[in-house]
């Protein structure tokens, strides 16, 4: 890995800076990582994964806005690795993965159900969902949140959002934390990557014979408008629906569900910001988004340079590989004062742990909700939060990087 100048003159330009990603000591804990490639080599070419490294806020920012990059990547660099069956999601271009004209065409057709408004109509139902999950872990002695509650709502929710008939939600929650297995990068097991191809076979199946259905008895969900736009034929190829639905749920689920866990996570490290959050419930929206900047879980972004481009000053050729990195740049000292301390009022917060530009997360209007509501959740039946083990493993990749378990009693008082 060579360390290569940036717009400002590393300190150390020509010294070999050796970073693994799939490394666990980077995985438990990349901020000093980042810390130093954001002082000593702001765009950094990484051998290990063949993509350059951008890890400052304002070269994030800025690459992502600019039409230069192209979002056609490949499945390894989105975290895959290549033994993996996963049906049409991993043969078809989905959002994340076309440039216009597809990406304009598929995003209009996915926006109708993610617009503020549908959410905010949604939000009674979350609320039903985290009170229940939450009303068996408070006063239950100490707990997994991870498996009891932060796992499953996220699930929950996204096959109420879809229309996933109740009959079919465990099937459904079983399918996809197997599927999200797949994510693991080199971490998953052959036995894992088995049950990700199941489970990827489930859910096209069941989302196949739903498709049927929503076309000919059309419903106020997601599925239907999907079906709609399938049954149009030059809106959305069966394949594209497929892919769709499932992308959804690997998009969602476990970024949220990291979030979710990284919220008690914090909450319960920090009592003094907790109670100041109790004091304060309007404080809940700068919580939520304070959250998502200090542990967000999808720490790169992955495009390709069309032409030879610049990053601050440095020359990204034709066709390589770029690696925007949110989780550092969420971090970076000259954009965020006192960076590494969680503050549930830092106002006002610009992350990016969204992603910027077109490709900007679908789901945040859903996340924050959901984010949102667990808090006020948390905050209305949990006077405590006690974390049993104060140093909890992480797990995933950093393209979805969450707590593997989180071990703590929530008290009523
Ligand atoms: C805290 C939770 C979440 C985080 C941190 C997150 C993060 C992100 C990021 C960083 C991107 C940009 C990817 C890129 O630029 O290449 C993205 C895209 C996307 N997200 Fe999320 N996401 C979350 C929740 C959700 C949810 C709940 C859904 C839907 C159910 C969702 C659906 C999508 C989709 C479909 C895209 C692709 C958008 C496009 O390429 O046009 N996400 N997300």
């Amino acid at each position: 890995v060579t360390a290569l100048e940036g717009r400002a003159q590393p300190a150390n330009a020509g010294e070999k800076i050796t970073i693994d990603p799939f490394d666990d000591a980077v995985l438990q804990n990349p901020y000093p990582v980042y810390e130093r490639l954001r002082r000593d080599a702001p765009v950094l070419w990484n051998e290990a994964i063949g993509t350059w490294w951008v890890s400052r806020y304002e070269d994030v920012f800025v690459g992502l806005l600019s039409d230069e990059f192209s979002a056609k990547t490949t499945a390894s660099q989105l975290g895959i690795t290549g033994e993996v069956d996963l049906g049409n999601f991993g043969r078809t271009n989905t959002l994340p993965t076309t440039d216009p004209p597809d990406h304009i065409r598929l995003r209009r057709i996915a926006n109708r159900s993610f617009l503020p408004r549908a959410i905010s109509d949604f939000r009674p139902r979350i609320e039903t969902i985290a009170n229940d999950l939450l009303s068996a872990a408070i006063g239950a002695g100490v707990v997994d949140i991870v498996g009891t509650v932060t796992e499953t709502l996220p699930i929950l929710v996204i096959a109420e959002l879809l229309g996933v008939p109740t009959s079919e939600a465990a099937t459904f929650k079983r399918s996809s934390l197997d599927m999200m297995k797949a994510f693991n990068g080199p971490r998953m097991s052959a036995d894992e990557a088995r049950r990700a191809e199941t489970a990827v076979r489930d859910l096209e199946e069941l989302f196949e014979s739903l498709r049927i259905d929503r076309q000919h008895r059309p419903q106020s969900d997601i599925l239907t408008t999907l079906a709609e736009a399938e049954a149009d034929g030059a809106k959305l190829s069966r394949q594209e629906y497929l892919a769709t639905c499932v992308l959804l749920l690997v998009a969602g689920n476990e970024t949220t569900a990291g979030s979710l866990a990284a919220a008690v996570y914090l909450l319960g490290k920090n009592p003094v910001q907790y109670q100041a959050l109790k004091e304060e419930p309007t404080l809940v929206d700068s919580a939520t988004e304070e959250i998502l900047r200090i542990l967000g879980p999808v720490h790169w972004v992955v495009r390709r340079a069309k032409r030879d481009t610049d990053i601050a000053g440095c020359t990204v050729p034709a066709g390589q590989a770029v690696s925007f990195l949110l989780g550092s740049a969420n971090r970076d000292e000259t954009h965020f004062s006192n960076p590494d301390v969680f503050d549930v009022a830092r106002a006002p917060s610009d992350h990016v742990a969204f992603g910027r530009g077109s490709h900007q997360c679908l789901g945040a209007p859903l996340a924050r909700a959901e984010i949102q509501v667990f808090l006020g959740a948390l905050l209305d039946n949990c006077g405590r939060i006690q974390l049993v083990d104060d140093h909890p493993r992480w797990t995933g990749s950093l393209q979805s990087r969450s707590l593997e378990s989180v071990q703590v009693s929530l008290h009523k008082t």
